[in-house]
């Protein structure tokens, strides 16, 4: 199963991404790898950081380079959950030119609907075990005494900041957004209702793919 998990930021992709790999699928996501990269003092994560500071998109040639190379990886062969990747039409494009040469494609983009005002409160009150990255929130499960339960610090995203998350809203509706009708007219995407409860958008997310896909 090739899956994209679809939304503007702080819609919970990778809330439900975490729940999906239950499944076996690799979890593939874009912001993970460049925070890793960050965090590593490397090139990519100097780089990357100057875009993801400001709520702008790292640009597209950097992005692809490192999801292609991480999709032709053997474990993504059979199938992936891809999260926060593509994020413009020139990505989403090159994500089907990369697929259509290995002769396959997508199965299904879930798309996941949440109103700016829930966005803005759950980015800034994100926290983010440093050590396994289970992520939190302050406003629904954060766990006792600040600590992750695997013992990590709970720590907060540069980027989710307030005016970084208006930032990242905004560059969400100008590049991103317009994928929605690109998928729908591919009769890929179903949307989700963002707004439940993290287990109850995970009962729709189980359904939906149960309806669509055969396999699943
Ligand atoms: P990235 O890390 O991908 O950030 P994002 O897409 O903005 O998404 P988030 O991780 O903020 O939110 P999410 O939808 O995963 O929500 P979560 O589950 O954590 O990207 C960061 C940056 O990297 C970008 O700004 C860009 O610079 C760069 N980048 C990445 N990919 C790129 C690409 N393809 N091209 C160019 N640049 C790229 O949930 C959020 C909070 O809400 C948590 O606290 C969670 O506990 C809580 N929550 C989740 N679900 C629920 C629920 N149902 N009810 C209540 N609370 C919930």
């Amino acid at each position: 199963m090739r899956i994209v998990l679809f939304g503007p930021p702080g819609a919970g992709k990778g809330t439900q991404a975490e729940k999906l790999t239950a499944y076996g699928l690799p979890h593939i996501a874009t912001g993970d790898i460049f925070r890793a990269a960050v965090t590593e003092g490397t090139s990519l994560g100097r780089e990357a950081k100057k875009y993801m500071d400001s709520g702008e998109l790292v640009p597209d040639e950097i992005v692809e380079g490192i999801v292609f190379e991480r999709l032709s990886m053997p474990d993504a062969a059979s199938g992936f959950i891809l999260d926060g990747f593509p994020r413009s039409v020139h990505q989403a494009e090159a994500l089907d030119g990369f697929l259509e040469e290995r002769g396959v494609r997508l199965d299904i983009v879930l798309n996941f609907v949440v109103e700016a005002e829930t966005i803005l409160k759950r980015l800034t009150g994100r926290r983010t075990c440093s050590v396994c990255g289970i992520i939190y929130n302050i406003h629904s499960n954060l766990p006792p005494n600040n600590t992750c339960k695997c013992g990590g610090e709970l720590i907060e995203r540069d980027d989710d900041k307030e005016e970084t998350v208006l930032k990242r809203i905004e560059v969400y509706w100008r590049e991103t957004e317009p994928l929605i009708s690109y998928y729908r007219s591919r009769g890929l995407l179903a949307d989700i209702d963002g707004s439940l409860e993290p287990e109850d958008v995970f009962g729709e997310v189980e359904k939906t793919l149960k309806l669509r896909l055969k396999e699943f």
